[in-house]
Parts: structure tokens; sequence; C-alpha cells
């Protein structure tokens, strides 16, 4: 089995801080993975280097047998690892349609033609074409939620990072965002890597867990065997200030 994604010693500082500590992991193509741990663990930060969003201090990322170390974001996505953030970003003064047609032009699909017809392609996809002319910051949050995963897949990428993609919602938009997320698994092949607190539902949807917590992967595994894992419940399931603290 060979990697998608290769993370190797990656580690970034904020000061005094070390936000992410040589974390190593490997993706395979058509998995679809979970990154748990607390607030503050690291988790969005290494997104970010993950992406090109930071440079690393340490470590290097490799992607599709390419280097991705220090590489600008733009051409991380060009290369097909794209990303949502966890406070959604919607190009104000836009509308839900341009929005992705945004997404379209990135090189990587430009060749596909068509912006506007793919840019609704894939708002029918997320459930959103009859708002494609709506103001994008006029939207609710769970739509802002589907827009993103949209203006992501338009470039067509073959690895989706989704930072929280349940955040601020409710069961009932939890759910249908869930079997979306299957559903471009399962019908598009996209290899998926989704950082989220809401356990059930991410129990349900991914099938590794990798944990994090002070900047480090303190267990990787199967959801069953993580959430049993007394380093994870340490760091994590407990939940209270003294088993944090204690970690
Ligand atoms: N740009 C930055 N400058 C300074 N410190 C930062 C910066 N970004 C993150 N941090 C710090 O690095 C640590 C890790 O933050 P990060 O956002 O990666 O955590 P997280 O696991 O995504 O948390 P959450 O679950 O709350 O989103 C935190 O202590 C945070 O305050
Ligand atoms: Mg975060």
């Amino acid at each position: 089995m060979s990697a998608l994604l290769r993370a190797d010693g990656l580690g970034k500082r904020f000061g005094g801080l070390r936000a992410v500590k040589q974390v190593s992991f490997e993706l395979a193509a058509g998995e679809i993975t979970g990154i748990l741990g607390p607030n503050g663990a690291g988790k969005t930060t290494l997104f970010n280097l993950l992406t090109g969003f930071m440079a690393p201090d340490e470590g290097r990322v490799e992607f599709a047998g390419k280097v991705l170390t220090g590489l600008a974001p733009q051409r991380v996505v060009n290369l097909g690892l794209a990303r949502t953030f966890q406070l959604c970003r919607p190009f104000v003064g836009m509308s839900v349609l341009e929005n992705v047609m945004v997404g379209c032009l990135c090189p990587r699909v430009r060749a596909d033609g068509g912006g506007a017809a793919r840019a609704m392609e894939l708002l029918r996809m997320v459930g959103l074409e009859r708002k494609a002319q709506t103001p994008a910051q006029l939207l609710p949050y769970g739509d802002q939620r589907r827009l993103e995963i949209a203006r992501a897949l338009a470039t067509r990428p073959r690895l989706l990072l989704l930072d929280e993609p349940f955040a601020g919602l409710g069961k009932a938009e939890i759910d249908p965002l869930s079997d979306l997320i299957r559903r471009l698994h399962a019908q598009e092949g996209l290899t998926l890597l989704i950082i989220e607190h809401k356990l059930r539902e991410f129990m349900k949807l991914v099938t590794r867990v990798i944990a994090m917590d002070f900047g480090e992967v303190i267990a990787e595994g199967d959801p069953e065997g993580i959430v049993q894992d007394p380093r994870v419940i340490r760091a994590y399931i407990g939940g209270t200030e003294d088993a944090h603290g204690a970690a």
C-alpha cells in the first residue's frame, strides 16, 4: 500500500509553545480518517502545515509522491489537496454560485471548462442549487459549511481536509451532512481527513482515528479501540480539567 499523504516529523512552534510536535502519520487513498483531540491539541495547526497555510519548523509532507513542504496553499490545492476552515470563510460580496466558481479557476481544473455549469453541478451535489444567487454571507451556518465543501470540491481534490464540519450545527443538520460526506467518499472516491469534536457522528463516519494532545499523536487506531484507549480517555473523553491536566 503506498500512502497518498505522508507526514514525517512535523513540528510548529509559536514562541515558547510547541503547537505541533514530531507528528508522523500516513493516509492511504480511499480512507476516511478522523483527528480527535481536546481544544488546543494542535489539530488546526496540523491542517495548516499540511496545506501550506503555515510552514513547519521541522519535518516534511509528501502527497502523491511529491514533497509539499514549503509550497504555498495555491500550489498545494493545485496538486489535489483541498481543505475547509473551522470558521467558515465565504468570499463576502459574491453569490453562492460565484464562490464555487472561484474554486473552478484552479489551474488543475481550468481545462474542464464550464465554470458556471460545473459550479452549479457541485451546488446540486451539496444541496444548495436553489440558493445559487444568494449572497454567500447571508447563508445560514449549515449552508455555509456546504458551500465551503462545494468550493473545495470545485478544485477536484484527491484528498479533502475538513476542519470541524459539524461545529455549530444541530442534529437535524449533522445527519444529512454526514450522508453527504459518505456519498463523496463512496461515489467520488475522495480520501478524507476530518477533525471533529462531535464524537457520536464522527465515530460512525471514520474508519481510523488519530488522537492528538499537546501537539503530539497519542494514539492511532479504529474508532472502537480509540475510545477505550486510556491515553485518549485521559486527554479527551474524560473531558474534565483534572483529567486533562493530569495527562
Ligand atoms: N497563529 C498562532 N499564533 C500563536 N499561537 C497559535 C496560533 N495558532 C494556534 N496557536 C496555539 O497553538 C495551539 C494549538 O492550536 P490549534 O488551533 O491548532 O488547536 P486545535 O486542536 O485546532 O483546537 P480547537 O479544537 O480548539 O480548534 C493552541 O494553544 C493555540 O492557542
Ligand atoms: Mg481547531
